[in-house]
C-alpha cells in the first residue's frame, strides 16, 4: 500500500542523476528516497530507443517493488526515449527531465543557445518536438557530449581528458556567441567548475534540478502524498550495480547517517 511515508524512486543510467536527487532532498527533507544507479549499463546515450525502454522498465519495476509512490526519471536520455512508454504502462506519477531549452530561449539576448546532451537525447522525437518551435527565432547549437558520461562514472572529473573533451565541445559554441548553455544530461552538473573554466563567467548555465524538485513537490501535493511528518528523519537508499567509489565521492556533502549505499546487481 502506498502512503505518504512511501519513498520517492529515482533512476538514472548511473551516478549523474544524483544531481537531481540532491535538489529534491534539499527541497523535500522529509521524503524517503530510493535511487537506482544503473552504472553497469551506462552510458544509455548511444543505445537504441528500444534498449533504453527495456532498461527503464527494469528500473521502474525494481522501484515499484520497493513501494515507491512516485518515480523521477533522473536521466534526460531515458526521459526523452521512454517516458511515454512508462506513463502508458504504470499508474503512478512519473516525472521526467528534459533539456531546459525553453527556459533558455526565454532569457537569451543573443538568440543563440547551446545544448550539451547525449546522442540519445538530441536524436529523440521528444527533444525535436520541444526544439522545433524555438528554432524559428533562436539558434540552438546542439553537441553530443560523447565520452563525458563514462569519464564521470569513472570518477575522472578533474582529468585532462575531461577538460580536453569539454573544450572540444564547448569551444565552438562560445565562438558562435551563445549566452546560455543548457546541460541536457544529469551527469553534467558535476562538471560545472570545469565548464566554467572553459566558457568564462558570463554565459548562463542552465540545468533542470531545481525545476524538477519544485515540480515533484507540486505533484506530491496534488496527489496528497507529500510526507508531512515534520519530526520524521528521511531515509535514503542508493543501489548501484558497479563499485560505489565514484558515487561515494559525489555524495561527500551528504551526511551519511541516513544514507545507505548498496552495491547490488540488478
Ligand atoms: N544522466 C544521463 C542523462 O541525463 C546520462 C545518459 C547516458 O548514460 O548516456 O542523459
Amino acid at each position: 500500500m502506498i502512503s505518504n511515508n512511501s519513498p520517492i524512486g529515482f533512476f538514472d543510467s548511473g551516478i549523474g542523476g544524483t544531481s537531481i536527487w540532491k535538489e529534491v532532498i534539499k527541497l523535500l527533507p522529509h521524503e524517503n528516497t530510493i535511487y537506482l544507479s544503473d552504472s553497469k549499463n551506462a552510458p544509455y546515450g548511444g543505445k537504441s530507443a528500444k534498449e533504453i525502454i527495456t532498461l527503464s522498465k527494469k528500473n521502474t519495476d525494481f522501484l515499484l517493488k520497493e513501494n515507491c509512490k512516485l518515480i523521477i526519471v533522473a536521466c534526460n536520455t531515458a526521459t526523452t526515449n521512454a517516458i511515454s512508454f512508462l506513463r502508458a504502462t504504470y499508474h503512478i506519477p512519473i516525472i521526467g527531465i528534459e533539456p531546459a531549452i525553453k527556459p533558455a530561449s526565454l532569457i537569451t539576448k543573443t538568440n543563440n543557445i547551446g545544448v550539451l546532451a547525449t546522442k540519445g537525447t538530441l536524436n529523440s522525437a521528444l527533444f525535436e518536438k520541444t526544439a522545433h518551435p524555438i528554432r524559428k527565432n533562436i539558434r540552438i547549437q546542439e553537441t553530443h557530449g560523447e565520452g563525458l558520461v563514462p569519464l564521470i562514472e569513472a570518477g575522472k572529473l578533474n582529468s585532462e581528458e575531461t577538460s580536453a573533451l569539454l573544450s572540444l565541445y564547448l569551444g565552438p559554441m562560445v565562438a558562435n556567441n551563445i549566452d546560455s548553455l543548457v546541460l541536457g544530461c544529469t551527469h553534467y552538473p558535476y562538471l560545472i567548475p570545469q565548464i566554467r573554466e572553459i566558457i568564462g563567467p558570463d554565459i548562463k548555465i542552465i540545468d533542470s534540478g531545481e525545476a524538477v524538485a519544485k515540480q515533484t513537490k507540486a505533484i506530491l501535493l496534488k496527489h496528497q502524498i507529500l510526507n508531512i511528518e515534520e519530526k520524521h528523519t528521511a531515509n535514503h537508499r542508493i543501489y548501484i550495480n558497479t563499485k560505489k567509489n565514484a558515487l561515494t565521492a559525489l555524495l561527500k556533502d551528504i551526511p551519511s547517517r541516513h544514507l545507505k549505499i548498496i552495491e547490488q546487481n540488478f
